[in-house]
Parts: C-alpha cells; structure tokens; sequence
C-alpha cells in the first residue's frame, strides 16, 4: 500500500529522504557495502547509543502525569503557593520504582519502592523523592554507596548475594527498623497504586512571617494497601515481569485513576530541640499519636506517557528542588541526597537535562548557565551571561530568604550519631503486626537469610530479640539457629 501523506514519509535525523531502508548499499550485487550507505551508519549509530546510564539505583520504574489539588488551608505553616488556597490545582508528574533490580529487573520483588513526585509549580519544580517506607537503613550518607553495592551483584559471582546483603544490614542494628518494614507484609507491594508514600526525612515548611516549622510528608493511597506474599509473588513473576507497570498503566489507559492523600506532621522548633531522639534521625519516625497527621491535599494520576523513555526514563528528581515555603533540615542523609541527585543527573542525562520537556519547569527560568552539551532551549539568546551587570539582568530575589537555622557555636569534627535506641521502633513495628503477619515476617526472613553465615543470622537475631523477645525467637527458629546458644547481650556495632 502506498502512502502519499508527506508526515508519513521516512527521512534521516537530518531530515532528507530516506531512499531504502531495506537494503544496503553494496558495490555490486554481491560486492562489500559502501561507506557512503550513510544511512545505514546513521541508523546503526544511533542504535548503538540509545541506551543511556541507567539510574544507580531505581531503575525499574513506571512514570504518569496527574494532578494535585488543594482539600485544606496549611498557610499557616507554608507560603508556598501550591498551597496557597483551597481548591487550587497544580499539574505533576510521578515515577515510582524498586531500588536494588537493574532496568530488566522484575517488579514484584521485595524491595523498597521508590515514590518520586515532581510539582510543577509557578515558582518552581519541587521535587518529593520518597520511598514508600517513612525510615530507611542508616541515618549517615557515607553509608549509601555500600549499602547499594552489598544489594547489588556480587563482584565476583555476578549474582545477587544474601550473605552480602545481610552483613552489611545487620553491621548497623539501626538498620532494623527499615529491615522489619521490607521482610514484612509491605516488603512486596500488589501494584505501585496499592502503597503509601513518605517524604522519610524531615523537612521544612516556612509561612508569610517567615517563620519555620519542621514537618514529614505522607501520601496515603486511596486504594488502600495491598501486597503480595512471597509465593503469590513468584507466580505473578513468572507470568508477567512487569506487574506495577500492567496495573498501574492499564488502570490509568481505563480511566480508573490511582490517588493518594496528602498530609504533613508538624514540629515546632522548640518541640524539636526537647523531642526525646534526633527529630532528623532518618531511622526514627515521629508517633502519630505525639504528632497528628494534617490533611493537606490529594493526587490523581490520570496521563500515561506518550513515550517511556522521553518521560519516564528521562525524568530527573532532585531533593534540592525545593521552592518558596518549604526547605529542608539538618538530616545528614537529606544534606548528602542534596548534592547526589543532580550530580547522578548530569551524568546520566547531561548537564541541560532541566531542559527535557518532564523536567523542564513550566515558570519562567533565567539564570547565567550557558552553553553545555544538547543545550536546546536558544541558550538564552543574546542575554548578558554575567553578573553583576549594569542591566539588572537577572535579579536576584532576596525576600525568599529563609529564617536562618542555628547552628553553633559548633566544632568541625566527623561526629558520630550517638543515639542508640535502635530497637524501640521496630519493636513497636513488630508489635502492630497480626500473629499472621509476624509468622510471615519470620519465614519470609527465613527465605532471604538462605545461605547466609551462621554469625552474621545470629547478629540480625540479637536485633530481632532486642525488639521483641518474640520477634528474636521467631526469626532465630526460621532461620534454623538455636536462640539458646546465642548470647543475647552481643551486639555488634560497626565502627
Ligand atoms: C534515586 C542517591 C537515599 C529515594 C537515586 C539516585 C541517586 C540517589 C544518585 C539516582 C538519581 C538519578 O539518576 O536520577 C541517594 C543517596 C542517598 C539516597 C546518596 C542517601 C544519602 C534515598 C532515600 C530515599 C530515596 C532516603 C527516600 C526517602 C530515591 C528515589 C529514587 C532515587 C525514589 C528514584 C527517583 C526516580 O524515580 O527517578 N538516589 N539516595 N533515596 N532515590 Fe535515592
């Protein structure tokens, strides 16, 4: 069949007719192929190049547009405009991912599940990096890269190790409280839509008086939770590697569109400094019960990409994109996310990635970047591109300064975070969990601890017991070791 529409036709990147894109160009019927079949190098070229660096970490993800809505007035504690009004809308995007498996990697696996929302708000992107855990493993940057590299490939076997894995979990026993979160029941969520999401750290929020309040995100699924055991996993993974990305893009191609509620606690500055731990101790979470969740607003996912990789691959979070009205706090791992993110980025995506349509923002930018690889935007044109100038070109805006944080007086040293009520919570973790649930945890961990050495299962059973003699017990009997031949007082800490 021919076609005579002109958009239809087939043209190289540089846009001239493609003449055959079935057969190469030979000298002679059976001769060599020439180097002038420019387009069999062009598309050979580009196939070469169209993997990209695949993120660190996260990078089996699902990506979908949608749309935040204001239910509740929390000006008092932000000026952010988002905020600023009931009803107000604001347009964005969210991936949502698992952390240890590469970019193939099957999505029912039990893993944490990344919880990214970017805001494309009229003073700015912000960006809500979360998992769908409100803690994670250790409360110290340092840590990250070998946390991923334990949960990673062994270099050796190439193959996921458990001994690995586990040895470096249980070398830090503040690392229990996320462990208990993913051997448990929310270890393997049904769907992405089927979690909840927290912003983890501590944040902060900043009013019209510019003053501060400290406050954790929550995102409450309106699908209520819904997770998959470890043998109910298997068979959903033998038929289709996919599963988050079949529910949650098919869901939202019928119209049956996934939304999460959002709510904050809040701190005041003087609760923080008399709260009983590090209020920015990334392990810890604040009780419900102390500080009540404040509804604040919801969103729907209702937009599949048009394309995975222009949207969803490409897209770029950053904990640094913030905007007016919310900050961040001294959590180490916060500060430490504030460089790691854009850095990751400019290497994956390169240094203008801010200009890829997801995450370009949809506010005016000026600044004076110039230049730099697949720089696309007009570069600025002929703008002046130093400051300062005579020209008041671009100004600087200092009413959006916020309050300022004490600090000191303060000595430089490598201080060590010197809580350690590493067990409390995850005892309190165990203890809201069903008999049925608990029996679960037990032989889920009895599963991922197979193959692991006798001392380093003794080690996460001396946590376990420390949490709750019952949640010790259990485990010590999945794993198959002797509770009574353990001495129950050693604990092992790192450095
Ligand atoms: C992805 C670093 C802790 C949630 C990433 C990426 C890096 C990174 C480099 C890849 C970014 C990219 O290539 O676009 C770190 C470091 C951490 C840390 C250094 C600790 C110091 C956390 C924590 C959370 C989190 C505590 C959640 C509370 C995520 C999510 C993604 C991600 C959701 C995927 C974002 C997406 O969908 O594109 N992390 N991370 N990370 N991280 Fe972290």
């Amino acid at each position: 069949m021919t076609n005579n529409n002109n958009n239809q036709k087939l043209t190289t990147a540089a846009g001239a007719p493609v003449v055959s894109n079935t057969n190469s160009m030979t000298a002679g019927k059976r001769g060599p192929v020439l180097l002038q079949d420019v387009w069999l190098i062009e598309k050979l070229a580009n196939f070469n190049r169209e993997v990209i660096p695949e993120r660190r970490m996260h990078a089996k993800g699902s990506g979908a547009f949608g749309t935040f809505t204001v239910t509740h007035d929390i000006s008092k504690y932000t000026k952010a405009k988002m905020f600023s009004e009931v009803g107000k809308q604001t347009e964005m995007f969210a991936r949502f991912s698992t952390v240890a498996g590469e970019r193939g990697a099957a999505d029912a696996e039990r893993d944490i599940r990344g919880f990214a929302l970017k805001f494309y708000t009229e003073e700015g992107n912000w960006d809500m990096v979360g998992n769908n855990t409100p803690v994670f493993f250790f409360r110290d940057g340092m840590h990250f890269p070998d946390l991923n590299h334990a949960v990673k490939r062994d270099p050796k076997t190439n193959k996921r190790s458990p001994n690995n894995n586990w040895d470096f979990w249980t070398s830090l026993p503040e690392a229990l409280h996320q462990v208990t979160y993913i051997m448990g029941d929310r270890g393997i969520p049904r769907g992405y839509q089927y979690m909840h999401g927290f912003g983890s750290h501590t944040y902060s929020m900043i009013n019209e008086n510019n003053e501060r309040v400290y406050v954790k995100f929550h995102f409450t699924s309106q699908q209520g939770i819904e997770n998959l055991t470890d043998q109910e996993a298997e068979i959903v993974v033998g038929k289709d590697r996919e599963s988050s990305q079949t529910e949650l893009f098919g869901d939202i191609e019928a119209g049956k569109f996934p939304k999460w509620t959002m709510s904050i606690q809040v701190m005041t500055d003087e609760q923080a400094k008399n709260h009983r731990d590090n209020p920015f101790d990334l392990t810890k979470v604040w009780y419900k019960g102390e500080y009540p969740l404040i509804p604040v607003g919801e969103f729907e996912l209702n937009r599949n990409p048009e394309n995975y990789f222009a949207d969803v691959e490409q897209a770029a979070f950053a904990p640094s994109h913030v905007v007016p009205g919310i900050s961040w706090s001294p959590d180490r791992m916060l500060q430490a996310r504030l460089f790691a993110y854009a850095d990751a980025e400019r290497y994956r995506l390169g240094v203008n990635h801010h200009q890829i349509p997801v995450n370009a923002p949809k506010c005016p930018v000026h600044n004076f970047h110039r230049d730099g690889m697949m720089r696309t935007d007009g570069n600025l044109g002929g703008t002046l591109h130093y400051e300062p100038n005579s020209y008041g070109e671009w100004q600087e805006q200092p009413s959006f300064k916020n309050p300022a944080e004490e600090a000191g007086p303060a000595d430089i040293y490598d201080f060590r975070e010197d809580d350690d009520n590493y067990f409390e919570q995850p005892g309190r973790l165990f203890n809201i969990m069903s008999d049925d649930e608990k029996e679960r945890l037990f032989a889920n961990t009895g599963r991922n601890m197979e193959g692991v050495a006798d001392f380093i299962k003794e080690r996460h059973v001396i946590h376990c017991y420390k949490a709750d003699p019952a949640y010790g017990e259990g485990v010590a009997k999945a794993v198959g070791l002797d509770i009574s031949k353990i001495d129950l007082n050693k604990i092992i800490q790192y450095r």
